[in-house]
């Protein structure tokens, strides 16, 4: 028998965004976010993972680069949980094959280059639950896995859900209640559409993880934010339900200018945006109060992660004179490659079968 499943999941990008952790080992935040996955077939992770008698010890490749799976680290959290919970389930059922005790070997790839400077974290920590838990076959509800994937990396619990997800920071201690959900379906508003400026794809200089942890240690602006966040999520909520993109695209930037702001109030500072991040801050504006002086409504929202790379939101009506606009101001330097590998197939790594 071969005991192997492979699962996808997508990227995702907050629009409220998650920064600082009240639990840095059980990954609870200090507030709950939101975001939207972008539902691409070209920005994903595909993850396979098989059990075998014969394997000797857990492995685990990314993009065919074999990596350490560290004793207690993230990735080692969440194959410990997601095995523990396959052993209970053969205790409890008798028909099930014992292969919870077989070792792993896990192969993950991203059909989109590291070099798009996107984060891969989220997609690659939640197709890597995804798949033991298909493997494993294990009788869960997504919210219940996005426990799990939370434990890898915070933000990667929304990638198991397409469309507009919330994170709910949740209560317990022990974070059973730290749950991502979907707020909408993606077909609720398959007008809204996302633009990803590639910036820069140099790897960031502050990692999430460690900038997070600055910011809870250092910025008292922080704890405004947390008094603002709530609200926020109730209002955007209401705003993606209505599909009002005026007021999603407000609060969208609002929160990303106000995540920058407490990046700043760290000590020492943290920097994500460059010149170019705010030269394409300044164009949104302007597309937005040419609109404005004319009596219409916003056209573009941007949004901006733990790096300069912008994602810009628009309706689709919108998309055309945002893309021109940015071409116009922002010219690719040289031959324009293309970014996607499309059609690739998942590269399974010398070793794998082994
Ligand atoms: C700015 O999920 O990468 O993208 O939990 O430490 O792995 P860890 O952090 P991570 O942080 C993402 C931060 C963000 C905002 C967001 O996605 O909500």
């Amino acid at each position: 028998m071969v005991y192997e499943a492979t699962a996808s999941a997508p990227v995702n990008i907050a629009v409220i965004k998650y920064w600082g952790k009240r639990d840095t080992k059980l990954i609870l935040p200090t507030n709950s976010s939101l975001s939207v996955t972008l539902d691409q077939d070209h920005l994903r992770s595909t993850t396979t993972s098989r059990a075998d008698e014969s394997f000797p010890e857990d492995r685990l490749w990314l993009n065919g680069k074999e990596e350490v799976i560290k004793e207690g680290g993230r990735l080692h959290t969440c194959i410990k949980e997601l095995r523990a919970w396959r052993l209970e389930e053969e205790s409890k059922q008798d028909s099930l094959p014992k292969i919870g005790k077989f070792k792993l070997h896990i192969a993950s790839y991203n059909n989109f280059p590291t070099a798009a400077g996107l984060a891969s974290s989220a997609s690659g920590l939640a197709a890597l639950v995804a798949s033991l838990a298909a493997l494993y076959e294990l009788p869960q509800s997504r919210s219940e896995l996005s426990r799990i994937a939370r434990q890898g990396s915070g933000s990667a619990c929304r990638s198991l859900f397409g469309g507009f997800v919330a994170w709910r920071e949740g209560e317990a201690k022990d974070g059973s209640d730290s749950l991502a959900e979907e707020v909408a379906p993606r077909e609720h508003w398959p007008d809204l559409q996302a633009l990803i400026c590639v910036v820069s794809d140099a790897k960031k200089g502050t990692s999430s993880t460690a900038g997070m942890q600055a910011t809870v240690e250092t910025s008292p602006l922080l704890q405004e934010r947390l008094r603002i966040v709530p609200q926020r999520m109730v209002d955007i909520s209401t705003a993606i339900e209505a599909r009002d993109f005026d007021e999603f695209g407000r609060i969208t930037m609002a929160d990303s200018n106000q995540f920058h702001a407490v990046c700043l109030d760290t000590a020492p500072p943290i920097f994500y945006l460059n010149d170019t991040s705010r030269a394409i801050i300044a164009l949104v504006q302007e597309l937005n109060r040419a609109s404005a002086a004319n009596g219409g409504g916003l056209v573009a929202a941007y949004t901006f992660d733990a790096g300069p790379n912008a994602v810009l939101y628009a309706p689709a009506a919108n998309m055309p004179v945002v893309i021109a606009a940015v071409n116009k101001y922002f010219p690719q330097a040289g031959e324009f490659a293309d970014p996607f590998q499309m059609g690739t197939g998942a590269p399974l790594p010398a070793g794998f079968n082994e």
